[in-house]
């Protein structure tokens, strides 16, 4: 039978939908041959797919129209079909596995409707899948895969779900612009030449930030959009250079309005999605999650908190604990953040589960975040052994009560700069939770990270960063300290805190914002702290100050990272999975070979030459740690 043009029959359920109960009526059903069985015992079984499921179809030699099992015997996988025939309770026993397991369809009719290639992978074989880069340059095949069509649907899902939910509170979606004025702030811009201005470029948007702003300033009150970013940075496992925000922004608010707001909108989202409903979320501020858990979207599924023991190490005498301890002495405000500490967690039963193996692991571990090293030691009755047990002894009753240690548990301790040791425990924490299998299933553990500190200062550049982004205001209570400090005041400077957030869930940022700067003279403040003259605030972002001049009510909003929703909704660890056609480690799409060259005439329309030769970067003006 031959591969017809046009169907003349017509779907009337779908591969996943048929049961028992329509057993004896007629169906007809489309979709790609799964499978193909034939058990030469006069009958042909194929399995029939679909984005819904598997139907199983018989082919019945003794009964079957003239020339119908003929045809099917030269079906192969993934050909895509169209088939007539009975509801059948099945023959052989219900397949318990499938939802369409108790029945099958008795094929009358047939038509071919693509004939397929040897595909490289059999999409309906999960098990033998073949390596990644087959599977993108492949990717119409690796999406009809029933995982990654659950991954389509949900992010269908989460889209619609947040357009309903915004919707009834008032929010418009409005569209800003991808063709923007570059101005580099945290990320790399990717740039677009401009055909009508030679020598000029736009930039795609690294997000909609100052256009949501100046939307709120124009009295659109309540703004909503689903946008594509751009940020030239190296991809990760949660990072994409081309990415999706789900970006809101909200006039007339505070804070606690739009954390209620968000909040209210991620429970919604995890109900409807998942059917999991999310107690309230908790909150900690920026400098407990360091202090606590050494990082800034600590995984609160598993204990292994740290716990600050300076005091107790300084009376001993083990000399890494000391020269930690010398870093910066008395650098005081904690803000400052580079005053030596030691640290310390307790891994329960840690003596019999952590192996030599790993533990020697984590000393190599440590030094990727600039650590020195990671010493351990086993809890015992009487006091610890091994390790670093012999230095610590004179303190053994203090340690064993400060961190609660019980016969059986290793301790693993950091000694450093405040900064340095957070982090370093803070990724070792992770890595033995892990290690140890401590995340269970289905966990959900969210959490508002808040009173983020403005700035950050890097002694290699000798200038201060926005920890979160320029726009972000201090806190209501902090901004007259701002007014007020000169540059040079780094202890006043590092301690002022900002109205900025992150929603947290699992140990992974989804979402962060911020109360915004409404007022001129505060802005401008800002960019002179990060070191911007004021011709060069007014070169870049003199629309932002301009509008502020024209009456700016106070605002503020958050955008969520809609493909790490996705990637939580739908239970995978690879931002990948949840982009339909996404970009590799080297930023390519393996199926359509972008990026690639351009002709001759393209380049000369643009004004553009390529030089072979090594250009140099020239180093864009970073203005916060994080791009907007
Ligand atoms: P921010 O830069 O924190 O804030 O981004 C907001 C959220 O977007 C997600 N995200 C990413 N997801 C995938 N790949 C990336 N490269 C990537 N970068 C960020 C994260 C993050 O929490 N304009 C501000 C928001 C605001 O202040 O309202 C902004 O873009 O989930």
């Amino acid at each position: 039978m031959s591969s017809t043009l046009q169907t003349s029959l017509q779907r009337t359920a779908a591969c996943g939908e048929l049961r028992i109960e329509h057993a004896g009526q007629p169906a007809t059903l489309a979709g790609w041959v799964n499978n193909y069985r034939d058990h030469g015992t006069g009958l042909v079984f194929i399995d029939l797919r679909d984005h819904t499921g598997l139907t199983q179809l018989v082919f019945d030699k003794e009964d079957a129209p003239a020339g119908i099992v003929e045809a099917a015997d030269k079906l192969r996988a993934e050909d895509v079909i169209a088939v007539k025939g009975k509801i059948r309770k099945r023959d052989g026993g219900p397949n318990p596995k499938l939802p369409t397991g108790e029945i099958e369809l008795v094929v009358e009719q047939l038509e071919v409707l693509a004939k397929a290639d040897t595909p490289p992978f059999q999409p309906g074989d999960e098990q033998n899948l073949p390596g990644e880069e087959l599977r993108l340059r492949h990717r119409y095949l690796d999406l009809r895969r029933p995982k990654m069509q659950h991954v389509l649907r949900t992010r269908h899902r989460v889209t619609k779900v947040a357009r309903d939910f915004f919707d009834a509170l008032g929010f418009i979606e409005v569209e800003t612009p991808n063709l923007c004025r570059s101005t580099p702030e945290g990320a790399r811009d990717f740039l677009v030449p401009s055909r009508l201005q030679p020598g000029e470029f736009y930039a795609l948007p690294q997000s909609p930030q100052l256009f949501k702003q100046i939307l709120m300033v124009a009295g659109a009150d309540r703004y909503m959009q689903i946008c594509r970013c751009f940020r030239d940075e190296d991809p990760r496992a949660d990072r994409q250079a081309e990415f999706t925000q789900i970006d809101l922004e909200m006039a007339f608010v505070d804070r606690e309005q739009v954390l209620e707001t968000m909040e209210a909108f991620a429970r919604t989202l995890w109900k409807e999605v998942l059917g999991v409903e999310v107690p309230k979320f908790q909150r900690m501020t920026w400098q407990e999650a360091m202090d606590r858990f050494g990082s800034d979207r600590p995984d609160l599924r598993y204990g292994l908190e740290l716990v600050d023991i300076s005091d107790l190490a300084a009376k001993t005498d083990f000399k890494v604990f000391a020269q930690a301890l010398e870093k910066n002495p008395g650098s005081g405000h904690p803000s400052t953040r580079d005053g030596g500490v030691v640290k310390a967690f307790r891994v329960p039963g840690g003596a019999e589960k952590l192996t030599r193996k790993l533990t020697d692991g984590y000393a190599e571990f440590v030094k990727q975040f600039g650590a020195g090293g990671a010493p351990v030691t086993k809890v015992t009755a009487e006091g610890f052994e091994t390790g670093i047990a012999r230095f610590i002894e004179p303190i053994t009753a203090e340690l064993k009560e400060r961190m609660g240690l019980e016969p059986g548990d290793t301790v693993i301790f950091g000694a450093d700069g405040y900064n340095t040791c957070s982090k370093a425990l803070g990724e070792l924490r992770q890595k033995v939770a892990k290690d140890l299998d401590l995340i269970g299933k289905d966990q959900w553990a969210f959490l508002w990270v808040v009173d983020f500190p403005m700035f950050e200062y890097d002694e290699a550049t000798k200038r201060y960063y926005a920890l979160h982004h320029p726009f972000t205001a201090p806190r209501a209570d902090q901004a007259e300290t701002l007014l007020s400090a000169k540059p040079e005041d780094k202890q006043t400077l590092l301690g002022v805190l900002s109205d900025g957030y992150d929603m947290v869930v699992n140990g992974s940022e989804i979402g962060g914002g911020s109360i915004r700067i409404h007022r001129r003279d505060v802005q401008q403040k800002v960019f002179q702290l990060l070191g911007l003259g004021e011709e060069e605030a007014k070169a870049k972002f003199g629309f932002l100050l301009d509008a502020l001049r024209y009456g700016a009510p106070p605002h503020g909003g958050i955008a969520f990272g809609l493909d790490r929703l996705v990637m939580h909704l739908a239970g995978t660890e690879n931002i990948r999975d949840v982009i339909a056609f996404p970009k590799t480690q080297t930023g390519a799409d393996l199926m359509t070979e972008a990026p690639s060259g351009v002709d001759e005439a393209q380049l000369k329309d643009l004004h553009i030459r390529v030089v072979e030769a090594e250009v140099k970067p020239v180093e864009a003006k970073k203005l916060s740690a994080n791009p907007t």
